[in-house]
């Protein structure tokens, strides 16, 4: 029997753009992602976030099923345009008022907040004015969209996290152009990547300085990685496997906790990876008080052949081309409906390689879990299959933490079943299955799992 530590931080993640909808209600303005999914031919199925899971309207709703769960802290993130419509300037009442009962709510049942910053909803208007990430100024307007949420719940909330995976904003928004702002390039994820970081090392350095001593406060970052395994024991397949890691997350972590970026992409990308200014990297340095993972999945990492081959039939140009590594999967792996492999071994893989390569951080997984073709009968789920998947990935976290990796909490993703970005609503991550004509909530198998393994930190 694997046994978890009585502290450790038991919750479940959600975002704003996924489940809240109210798309043009409470005053907020446009994001990128409001526009995107508005583009014909973007999103599976035409689908929009229009409603979503109408959060916005059943908050006291949702905040009972996290009740229910047991869960001892709740991931949230705000939505920059509900808070600031124009990105900057004017500020919109009605949205810190409504993050302010969440909050309150969730603090009267015992539940702690986790707030996400920025889970990829940009206000528009800085993308259309100011060209979205691509611009040197957008730390600074990040910087200061994130003071008006310190002064707002800075004295409530001690969990901060600034940036939710800006991979994926800079590789599939800014480079393969599947997500928003929906942009084709090979230069710009580098751009928007580096940007980010600025912004965050601001905002760190606001926090530390005026607020974080209100409630003794952490921030972090929680960036994304899946585990490449190397295909076989080659030397050559062997620095794919780890190439393929920096390109990843080291592209992320290495600045932020040795402040630079790894030599491996220097070497490859040239003058198309920008250069930290040396003010710069003293701010993103240091800047995260524990190390923030989404984690899902692996696959096998090869020396990609030479020429020009398409790498992976999961990949196209850009970041891929750049690291050189071929991608492939193991048909004996159990797949989700993503086509995600389930390889629950890959995340204590992952876990050890970030505790070395980073100095033994905390880690706090922010991210895992499931899709699978889940069917409400008679109002529940049995989803075997998810329960066997959360169970294996959070065994594997059992044992690492065994191990002496500083694994101090867990959150599973999601709450409910929700908005699945460019694949609309195809995809059930939920603990609870959401009916979405009625918007009713039913409790998945998995969730009363779940509620247990809260309860008595046993698996
Ligand atoms: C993450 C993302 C979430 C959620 C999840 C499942 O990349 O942060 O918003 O969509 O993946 O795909």
């Amino acid at each position: 029997m694997n046994k978890f530590p009585k502290n450790f931080t038991w919750g479940v993640s959600t975002s704003a753009f996924q489940i809240e909808g109210a798309w043009l209600e409470g005053g907020k303005g446009l994001s990128v992602w409001d526009v995107y999914t508005h583009t014909p031919g973007k999103i599976l199925n035409s689908d929009s976030a229009e409603v979503a899971c109408d959060h916005f309207h059943r908050y006291e709703e949702d905040v009972k099923l996290l009740k229910n769960l047991g869960v001892k802290a709740y991931r949230f993130s705000v939505s920059w345009p509900r808070i600031l419509p124009n990105g900057y300037g004017k500020i919109n009442r009605q949205g810190i008022d409504f993050y302010d009962r969440l909050i309150d709510l969730l603090l009267k049942n015992n539940i702690e907040p986790w707030l996400t910053l920025f889970h990829w909803d940009m206000p528009v208007t800085l993308f259309l004015e100011k060209d979205g990430w691509l611009n040197p100024q957008m730390a600074d307007y990040f910087a200061e969209y994130a003071q008006v949420c310190f002064d707002a719940y800075g004295k409530k909330v001690k969990n901060w996290i600034t940036l939710n995976e800006p991979w994926v904003t800079a590789v599939l928004g800014y480079g393969k152009g599947v997500f928003a702002p929906g942009r084709i390039s090979n230069t710009e994820p580098y751009i928007a990547a580096h940007n980010m970081l600025r912004a965050h090392g601001k905002t760190v350095e606001i926090f530390r300085e005026k607020y974080q001593s209100l409630t003794n406060g952490i921030i972090g970052m929680a960036n994304n990685c899946d585990w490449r395994e190397p295909k076989t024991d080659s030397a050559d397949d062997r620095n794919a496997a780890q190439r393929a890691l920096e390109f990843y997350l080291g592209w992320f972590a290495d600045p932020l906790y040795k402040g630079e970026y790894p030599a491996s992409m220097h070497e490859t990308l040239g003058d198309r990876l920008p250069e930290f200014t040396a003010e710069d990297a003293a701010l993103i340095k240091g800047s995260c008080d524990y190390f923030g993972l989404n984690h899902y999945t692996t696959m096998y990492a090869e020396k990609a052949p030479l020429g020009d081959v398409k790498l992976s039939p999961y990949v196209n140009g850009g970041l891929y081309d750049d690291e050189k590594v071929l991608l492939t999967s193991d048909d004996l792996w159990e797949k989700t409906t993503m086509d995600w492999n389930v390889v629950p071994w890959g995340l204590s893989k992952l876990l050890k390689w970030i505790d070395k390569r980073y100095d033994q951080p905390e880690i706090y997984i922010t991210e895992n879990g499931a899709a699978f073709d889940d069917k409400l009968i008679n109002g529940t789920v049995h989803d075997d299959e998810r329960i066997n998947y959360l169970k294996e990935y959070i065994r594997e976290t059992a044992k690492t933490i065994d191990d002496g990796v500083k694994v101090k909490g867990y959150f599973l993703w999601s709450l409910l079943d929700n908005f699945e970005w460019a694949l609309g609503y195809t995809q059930r991550f939920g603990l609870y299955y959401i009916d979405y004509k009625t918007l009713q909530r039913f409790p998945k198998d998995s969730a009363l799992w779940y509620a247990q393994l809260t309860k008595n930190g046993k698996l």
